[in-house]
């Protein structure tokens, strides 16, 4: 916790205590501040006067992304950023409000996260969510009951100040999504509660300087009026705009891209997937023919997919293209390998090699794209949450050797995936492209279970290219995080004819998802699963059998290698 140094701190009426604990002095005088005129020094500080931001502190809550999400869905840009990022981060954002996010401390451990001095003292409104708000509630002088039961679950919200503007468009009791176990005792001085539930006297909170608390998750679909909780909070109480658009942000990118190369040369591994495919076309708009796109066919493809992508990007968008066919190196590198680790290991390190092959006949080369997600930047910067455990090895372009010295354009490093989508789609990439479901970097072979061969391969893609096609006829190829298929190792006895056969056993997954780190098999109807098979026994020779796989993410994995 930084001490706020005296000096250069408005009069706020908030003192940080070396125990991190904020002082209350003359909290009702501040409240005249907030939400109306803003301090100097954040002022002077913003360049750009279109921007604005909601900053979501950090403190480790699974719901975090979602927050982020629900604000921007408003068109209010969003980030969430550690609880000890300085004030100098935030800045150039153009905060507009602050939200304390979840987390799964409780305030009085030992080593509890607390916001920083700046969250109450720069006359900008905060909400702080279950954990948020209990930080609030300490830092300014309540208590916290430590509670041993959780409350988990729905409750039911009843408003007892009907007229705070958080409240506009709600009716005076409605469900809410409880998971807290920790609950406000004593509320800060200044605060009133603003509404409350069976188990929570306190289940909003508020001051007249626009500092709230909700004790429940307004981002959660559970909540039902959550999202209307944020709006109004966005727009009626930290006066946001909402012109946080995929036309604006492809405009600034366009700027900021032609800026940081400048006359450089970028190159960018296309593979046809919706981010790579993005950002050329993004990087492609604002530096043209600076851009070289590299596109390793490695020979674990689908069927058409090398032929369909370079059609897109070098016939119809006109981009330079270096198409390398390296299927047999590939193919020969995984002779008699059969562990999925080395399978992977083997397919990152020879892509790895071609790539930089091909990099070394552009010549100079300053940039590297990457189509790096916010989700991923969230997951390697947090400071709260417990990095999830790698589960396997996935390759992608970041392992290249230190010798290529490229700086990283990753320009899609701030956008969920549905943003990505929007921007593909306005920069005029085709539906098919823009929509296509997620396909690993090891392709093929790990879906090919035990050796890759080139029969098991075209084995596959015949079953593969039969589930694509009837789940696009279904219309549910959309509403699918993933539908493929699988080859076992498994052969099995089968009769056709007169014959007895000895065949390819072969799966079919079909997972809905939001983020690939849960999953579930989708419930495809029966006689959709039945056409799958019976099209997939009758037209691919040597596979007599077809299962569905119905485990859902965990304990299984989406891929089954
Ligand atoms: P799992 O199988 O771990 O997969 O549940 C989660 C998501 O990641 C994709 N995936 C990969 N993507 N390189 C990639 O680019 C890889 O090595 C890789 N392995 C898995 C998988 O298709 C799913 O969407």
């Amino acid at each position: 916790m930084t001490e706020i140094d005296p000096e250069n701190t408005p009069d706020s009426g908030y003192r940080v205590t070396t125990s991190g604990d904020i002082e209350v002095s003359t909290y009702l005088e501040i409240a005249k501040g907030m939400g109306g005129e803003k301090p100097s020094d954040a002022g002077e500080a913003v360049s750009g006067a279109e921007r604005e931001a909601i900053i979501v502190i950090d403190f480790g809550s699974q719901y975090n992304l979602l927050i982020a999400r629900r604000i921007r869905e408003l068109h209010v840009y969003c980030e969430l950023v550690p609880h000890d990022t300085p004030w100098e981060k935030i800045v150039p954002l153009n905060p507009k409000g602050f939200i304390l996010s979840g987390g799964p401390a409780s305030v009085y451990d030992p080593n509890a996260p607390l916001a920083p001095s700046y969250i109450y003292e720069k006359y900008l409104p905060v909400l702080g969510i279950c954990y948020g708000m209990q930080v609030i509630s300490k830092q300014l002088g309540g208590t916290v009951e430590h509670g041993i039961k959780r409350e988990y679950g729905h409750s039911v919200l009843h408003i007892s100040d009907v007229d705070s503007p958080l409240f506009a468009e709600l009716p005076e009791t409605s469900p809410v999504w409880m998971s807290h176990a920790d609950k406000i005792e004593v509320m800060p001085p200044g605060f009133r509660s603003l509404a409350y539930t069976e188990n929570s006297p306190v289940a909003v909170m508020g001051n007249d300087s626009g500092i709230l608390g909700l004790q429940f998750h307004p981002e959660v679909a559970h909540t039902p009026y959550g999202k209307t909780i944020l709006k109004n909070f966005i727009f009626n109480i930290c006066n946001c705009q909402g012109n946080w658009t995929m036309g604006n942000f492809i405009a600034d990118s366009l700027n900021s891209i032609k800026e940081k190369v400048g006359n450089g040369k970028v190159i960018n591994a296309l593979s046809g997937g919706v981010d790579s495919s993005v950002v050329a076309t993004l990087i492609h708009q604002a530096i043209g023919d600076q851009l070289s796109c590299i596109f390793v066919n490695n020979g674990l493809l689908r069927r058409e997919e090398a032929d369909r992508t370079l059609k897109v990007f070098q016939q119809n968008l006109g981009m330079k293209i270096t198409y390398v066919d390296a299927s047999d190196r590939f193919l020969n590198k995984l002779e008699g390998i059969t562990d999925p680790e080395t399978k992977r290991k083997t397919i990152g390190g020879e892509f790895i090699s071609v790539f930089e092959e091909e990099a070394k006949k552009l010549g100079r080369v300053d940039f590297l794209a990457q189509g790096t997600l916010y989700p991923d930047v969230i997951e390697s910067t947090s400071s709260v949450s417990t990095a999830s455990a790698k589960i396997k090895t996935h390759h992608n372009v970041g392992g290249l050797p230190t010798s290529m010295t490229f700086k990283l354009l990753e320009p899609l490093r701030y956008l969920f995936k549905d943003e990505v989508r929007q921007v593909g789609l306005e920069l005029g990439l085709p539906e098919e492209m823009v929509w296509r479901q997620p396909f690993p970097g090891p392709g093929l072979a790990i879906r090919i279970i035990g050796e890759v061969t080139r029969e098991k391969l075209e084995v596959l893609r015949s079953a593969d290219w039969i589930v694509m096609n009837e789940i696009k006829n279904a219309k549910l190829y959309r509403q699918l995080w993933q539908s493929f298929a699988i080859l076992t190792d498994v052969r099995s006895v089968g009769v056709m004819g007169d014959y007895r056969t000895y065949g390819y056993l072969i799966a079919v997954r079909a997972v809905t998802s939001n983020d690939a780190m849960t999953a579930d098999w989708a419930r495809i109807p029966y006689d959709l699963l039945a056409r799958i098979a019976n099209r997939i026994v009758n037209e691919v020779p040597k596979v007599n059998r077809v299962v569905y796989d119905i485990t859902s993410k965990p304990p299984s994995t989406i891929e089954w290698e």
